[in-house]
């Protein structure tokens, strides 16, 4: 079944500008009818609930891309294919919770503190993957000056 935007829009409820965005970032897919209208494949109500639970869960847009990029297009995913993105999903969100904990924390060594520093505190630069093995900091750049 096929749907225009106006409908696309008003049954998943976003703006249609969303559905340009979502279009323009390669999200979800239209095509033209003689008309030069747009047209959806219904299975295009799926991939935008994907996208609008992805950005609940406070996943970026990049994210839930790679998520939809295990979805077919113009047709709804089977079984399997479902699975596939739950396991994407599933491993953002293992990472992401991780992180949260370990910031959470880390987040004691902070309270009072406020410095905010981007050489030591562990908050601000929680992806200074050097950080345990050289120290915090500009580590490397400071090595070659
Ligand atoms: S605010 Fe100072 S170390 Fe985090």
């Amino acid at each position: 079944m096929e749907l225009s935007v106006g409908q696309v829009a008003k049954r998943a409820e976003v703006a249609v500008s969303a559905l340009h965005f979502y279009e323009q970032k390669g999200m979800i897919t239209s095509w033209r009818n003689q008309g030069n209208q747009r047209r959806y494949d219904s299975s295009v109500l799926r991939r935008i609930a994907v996208i609008k639970t992805g950005q609940q869960l406070g996943l970026s847009l990049e994210e839930i891309k790679q998520a939809l990029s295990s979805l077919p297009l113009n047709r709804a995913p089977s079984q399997e294919e479902w699975q596939q993105m739950g396991q994407v999903w599933r491993s953002i969100l293992d990472e992401k919770i991780w992180l949260m904990t370990k910031l959470r924390d880390e987040l004691g060594e902070c309270i009072g503190c406020g410095c905010l520093s981007l050489s030591k505190c562990r908050l601000r630069n929680p992806q200074d993957a050097l950080a345990d093995t050289l120290g915090n900091g500009a580590t490397l750049w400071k090595q070659q000056k």
